[in-house]
């Protein structure tokens, strides 16, 4: 945290995202406003960061409440109790939102990016969507800036050309691009109608960053498939009309120790817990997976998992319980409401197969707050991130961060960012259904002594490597990157 302070002493730090950190919604039930913190890897990274340096987020106001919430400059302090940093709220009308956001962000980008083969729809509607909001994105961030040389984190990939117009009104702004996603080769990128663009776009930024130096050779291996711009590869640094990029790796993580676990109950609470709400009986062994309802999470994979360990082990039957807590998201897209329809299906057809005193498979189509997951995970004897594909995943990080009781056991597929940081955990291919069967078993059979050691090598790998190291290693280049402008047009 000091490094964050110590970094960019009295920038005017300002970050964008589509996402906002806070969402105040009309609540039917307690009669006046609810506050909810989103699912959103995104915000988990960079909310203790805001919390920690202060300055202005800029986000789309998306609750119910929200307009109820802000002053007349459309801003409000959060959290609110210690007023740490300032959320400054956009607005985006609904046929907006289809366009930019369910259409070329959900329908486009994300697919794309992800390879998950569901097929990236573009349309020309959309992308006229896409560049306007992103304008307004960047004129926010201009009417933001209380100097002409502010520190704009610019977050993923709603926003890929908002720094090239940030650049053109505020040429002296350092602006860090992360890519919370991941970056695909050239090849796929080229599908792409407005590659150029959107390549071209993210190139007004000082730094793009990304989880993995994978991906940065990727996005450099796109510049030069794509755009006639000057790669010095040693380097990683791309120009293009004069301003220079460079490309990084910064590996996102998450608060250590979370705050959440200041008020957890012990694990065996948090597990009897698990056993009542679900009705199961004392001795069952818990698995549980956390995230949003995506097509990129590999839940489907993972329930087939479970249903192949069964069929081959029937000796589970009655001993195991797969819990799947998946927030509904972006329903509005087909591929989504088709993965949910899958999904209920599935379960049901599961536990039809495997009946005996209790379900196997227990799908809670809900979003649970931050306190909620960390009791899950508490509660669990193992915990599944069975991604198809993933920039980072912090779930699985979360994970850890909450067994300080150095138990459970962490099954990760080899796809996620994560699995690099983390490879104390069971790695899996989760296209591999008997694999993945088999490292159930295993991590439900796994002697606690292995699962302390295992445990206690991922929890330090997170301490040394959290989200204030993420942040600090990010602003540290920005900070050199000011001092190497300023030396440079001194001369
Ligand atoms: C991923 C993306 C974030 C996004 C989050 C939740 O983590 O990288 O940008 O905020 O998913 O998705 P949503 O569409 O609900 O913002």
């Amino acid at each position: 945290q000091e490094v964050l302070h110590g970094a960019l002493p009295g920038a005017n730090v300002l970050v964008v995202s589509n996402r906002e950190p806070y969402i105040h919604n009309h609540s039917a039930l307690e009669k006046g406003i609810v506050v909810q913190r989103p699912a959103s890897g995104l915000v988990s990274a960079l909310e203790p960061i805001m919390r920690a340096c202060g300055g202005t987020w800029i986000a789309h106001g998306s609750g119910s409440a929200d307009r109820e919430t802000v002053d007349e400059h459309d801003r409000i302090q959060v959290p609110e109790s210690s007023a740490a940093y300032v959320l400054r709220r956009i607005w985006i009308s609904e046929e907006e939102q289809d366009g930019y956001y369910y259409g070329f962000a959900n329908e486009g980008l994300w697919p794309l990016c992800h390879i998950v083969f569901v097929r990236p729809t573009f349309r020309l509607s959309d992308w006229q969507m896409y560049q306007s909001i992103n304008q307004r994105f960047a004129d926010a961030v201009v009417a933001e800036a209380r100097t002409d040389d502010p520190v704009v984190l610019v977050q993923d990939y709603h926003l890929a050309l908002a720094p090239r117009m940030i650049r053109r009104r505020l040429p002296k702004a350092t602006i860090i691009t992360f890519w919370h996603i991941p970056w695909p080769n050239a090849e796929t990128f080229g599908i792409c109608p407005w590659k150029e663009d959107i390549i071209e776009g993210m190139l007004g930024s000082t730094i793009v960053g990304f989880h993995t130096q994978f991906h940065c050779n990727n996005f450099i291996e796109g510049v030069d498939r794509f755009v006639e711009s000057r790669i010095e590869r040693e380097l990683q640094a791309v120009s293009l009309g004069g301003h220079e990029t460079r490309i990084r790796p910064y590996p996102i993580s998450i608060e250590w120790p979370p705050k959440e676990l200041r008020q957890l109950p012990p694990a065996a609470e948090c597990r009897s817990d698990l056993i009542k709400q679900f009705g199961l009986t004392e001795c069952t062994r818990l698995i549980v997976g956390v995230e949003r309802f995506d097509y990129t999470k590999g839940i489907l994979d993972r329930m087939r998992a479970v249903d192949a360990l069964l069929s081959r082990n029937p000796a589970w039957r009655d001993r195991l319980a797969f819990i799947q807590v998946a927030a509904p998201t972006r329903s509005k897209l087909n591929a989504y409401a088709k993965l949910q329809a899958e999904a209920e299906a599935l379960a049901a057809e599961i536990n039809e197969r495997h009946h005996g005193r209790q379900d196997v498979i227990h799908l809670v189509p809900m979003h649970y707050e931050p306190a909620d997951v960390f009791r899950l995970f508490r509660g669990a004897d193992s915990c599944v991130v069975s991604s198809l594909h993933d920039g980072m995943n912090l779930v699985a990080k979360e994970f850890v961060s909450s067994r300080d009781d150095n138990e459970g056991v962490l099954i990760l597929s080899s796809f996620a960012g994560a699995s690099r940081e983390l490879s104390e955990a069971l790695i899996v291919n989760p296209y591999d259904t008997e694999e993945m069967a088999s490292a159930i078993d295993r991590a439900l059979s796994m002697p606690v002594e292995e699962q302390a050691e295992r445990m206690r090598l991922m929890r330090q790998q997170i301490k040394e490597n959290n989200v204030y190291r993420w942040a600090g290693a990010i602003l540290l280049d920005a900070a050199k990157s000011r001092t190497r402008e300023r030396v440079l047009s001194l001369a």
